[in-house]
């Protein structure tokens, strides 16, 4: 007699532009461990910070479709700048035609939702990529949940080739963060976004250089719970994932640097197949 799985076999699946991502993977594993995870990381294209908002929406579909494809019923974009540019018309135009069933979430609510309830004079700080500041999707978020809050974003271009090259600890990086930091002097913030994949794995720098009355919104450590509350509301996805503990790891470009890297951002060493998008 065959016996029917108690549970269904579909994967939860991570996207990012890079490697960033794997950090939010990491927090979200150690959250919900007994799930299946398809992590994907378009290393090719990266970084998406200084493109085009059109260029994000289609990078982002491919990924979509390539996660979906392999078995994913549900994705969190990672991606900061993709979930600025491309969530929304995802969700709304994309999804309903072609994956009606299926969920897409994004880093931006969780982060947003979070700075909302933290901060306590109503002032909070923003740090990203220069898409994500010019898509000005945080501050509606934001105004949306709190509408008295007072905003202030910084694009900081230089940190994510710091973290990508391995720097991320360097003098150079310290004084780099300093340095884009000194906006929020007299800006009177009490909260800090991180709102990129990759400044999470800075955090230390920008604690010191930013103060220790600041609190600082980390998406890694608020994504996970987020999903998990999510998850336990929406049993109709949750009865759907598999529950085997595999891990896939996908790049769009098979480079020493993703592996090496890469094991450090996730805390341990990666296999990584290649995936073609598009
Ligand atoms: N993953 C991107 C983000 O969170 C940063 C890297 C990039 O610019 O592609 O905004």
């Amino acid at each position: 007699m065959i016996m029917k799985s108690r549970f269904g076999n579909k994967f939860i699946g991570v996207f990012d532009s890079g490697f960033g991502g794997l950090n939010i993977l990491r927090g979200i594993i150690k959250e919900l461990p007994e799930y299946n995870y398809i992590y994907l990381g378009d290393t090719a294209r990266a970084p998406y910070g200084s493109r085009s908002e059109e260029i994000i929406y289609e990078f982002t579909k491919q990924a979509v479709d390539f996660l979906f494809e392999k078995n994913c019923e549900i994705i969190i974009i990672a991606c900061n700048t993709a979930s600025c540019d491309a969530l929304k018309k995802l969700q709304r135009e994309y999804l309903p035609k072609k994956y009606p069933p299926k969920k897409i979430l994004g880093v931006l609510i969780p982060a947003s939702e979070e700075a909302v309830k933290k901060t306590k004079n109503q002032k909070i700080g923003i740090i990203a990529t220069e898409s994500t500041v010019s898509s000005g999707a945080f501050s509606r978020e934001l105004l949306k949940l709190k509408p008295k809050v007072e905003i202030f974003q910084k694009a900081c271009p230089l940190l994510v080739s710091l973290v990508e090259s391995g720097e991320y600890n360097s003098k150079a990086s310290k004084w780099i963060i300093e340095n884009y930091l000194e906006y929020f002097k007299n800006k009177k913030i009490d909260t800090l976004i991180l709102g990129c994949t990759h400044y999470g794995i800075l955090e230390n720098i920008i604690r010191k250089a930013i103060g220790k009355n600041v609190k600082i919104i980390s998406e890694a450590r608020i994504v996970p719970k987020k999903i998990k509350n999510y998850l336990e509301r929406h049993k109709e996805i949750e009865l759907k994932l598999g529950k085997n503990k595999i891990r896939k790891f996908y790049s769009t470009d098979l480079t020493d640097k993703f592996k090496i890297l890469g094991g450090k951002f996730f805390g341990k060493p990666i296999k990584v197949e290649r995936a073609k998008l598009g």
